[in-house]
């Protein structure tokens, strides 16, 4: 009669070898196979009489479904192993700068990152940042959208697992949360900032992606009115299109953490297919929502609501670059297509500059 444990520790012993899938394969036909060893076994057990089935049935089940285990485990281990041997194989540094010499190009969402830095620049703006993933306090709770607020049921949100003290994260879904921010940070006025970057909402077709990009403007100080907003907005409109003429136009609209909201629109042209023109025609553009700051913002902040009034801002940084370049898929952006990266990306030392020009 078999051996069943020096059958079964050999072939452990095979299992634990197998280099590689195909060698790990062989040993699984080899046993578990129709003309394996274990099942050859398996097969004698139709000719035992019942006493001897009733002690060696449990001996060859426990055989096989240990060999399976083995195999199946051996299997996960060197699909790890080959994973990592892959990413060993192919690391590539993100953090270095596109080589002009190799094709390299920088990506149309740095470059009009880079543009609209430039002008906000030059109006006086600093840069504030956020992380990505953001307390849901300062998503939601500090702009004056409470827990249980319909409003928050406008933005579908990506929640991050809560944490193990009690604080609850989300993935930002807008860049707003950069102004509860930029308020706390400062502590008192006067305050000018500009916070372009990564957002996230559960959406994805040709013009939503899932992590697409806002630009979020703030300025508070005391006499701050709507007229500052709408120059500025004009003023950044001009600067970013590159053009003396454009023509904006304001529609009512509602977030919680402005009052009043305002969505802006752009004058545009798109009678000619695949061309779209700015001042003229008669189509309109949506630029954004934007407003003057929530009184309750400005309190849950620490500021003096009595004395500061501030505007802010959130335009899609996106469809501003798929309109100013002409891109017309969204979803583009992040698919990694070097081809498409070679055609719509800039060259990586022409830095846009008002005075030497953004985009050219
Ligand atoms: N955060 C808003 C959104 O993503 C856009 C927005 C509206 C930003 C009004 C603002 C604002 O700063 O004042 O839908």
């Amino acid at each position: 009669m078999t051996d069943i444990a020096s059958l079964q520790s050999q072939i452990l012993a095979d299992i634990a070898a197998a280099g590689d899938e195909t060698a790990l394969d062989a040993v699984r036909v080899a046993t578990l196979g129709k003309k394996g060893s274990v099942s050859a076994l398996l097969a004698t057990m139709g000719k035992l009489s019942p006493e001897e089935r009733k002690v060696q049935g449990p001996l060859f089940n426990g055989l096989k479904d240990a060999v399976a285990e083995a195999i199946a485990v051996r299997k996960a281990e060197l699909a790890d192993a080959a994973l990592d041997a892959r990413l060993a194989s192919e690391t590539v540094d993100v953090t270095l700068p596109p080589a002009p010499e190799n094709g390299g190009t920088v990506h149309p969402i740095s470059q009009v990152l880079e543009e609209i830095t430039a002008i906000f620049a030059d109006l006086g703006f600093a840069v504030a940042e956020g992380p990505d993933v953001e307390f849901d306090d300062y998503n939601f709770t500090k702009l004056n959208i409470p827990p249980d607020h319909p409003a928050r049921q406008m933005q579908d949100t990506f929640y991050v697992s809560p944490q193990a003290d009690g604080s609850s994260h989300v993935l930002r879904t807008h860049t707003s949360p950069v102004q509860v921010r930029a308020m706390l940070a400062a502590g008192k006025p006067p305050i000018r900032v500009i916070s372009p970057g990564r957002t996230y909402r559960v959406d994805s077709d040709a013009t939503h992606s899932p992590m697409f990009h806002q630009v979020e403007a703030l300025v508070v100080d005391e006499g701050i009115h709507l007229g500052h907003l709408k120059w500025t907005v004009e003023e950044f409109c001009k600067a970013f299109f590159e053009i003396d003429q454009i023509e904006l136009r304001a529609r009512p609209s509602f977030f919680p953490f402005t009052e009043p909201s305002l969505e802006w629109d752009m004058r545009c042209d798109r009678s000619v297919p695949g061309q779209i023109r700015f001042g003229t025609g008669n189509d309109w553009l949506e630029l954004g929502g934007s407003g003057m700051v929530h009184r309750k913002v400005l309190e849950n902040c620490g500021f003096d609501a009595q004395k500061y009034t501030g505007f802010a801002f959130g335009f899609g940084l996106d469809r501003m670059a798929m309109l100013k370049y002409g891109i017309p898929d969204i979803r583009s952006f992040f698919e990694s297509d070097l081809r498409w990266l070679r055609h719509y990306g800039f060259a990586a030392l022409d830095i846009p500059t008002l005075d030497g020009g953004l985009s050219k």
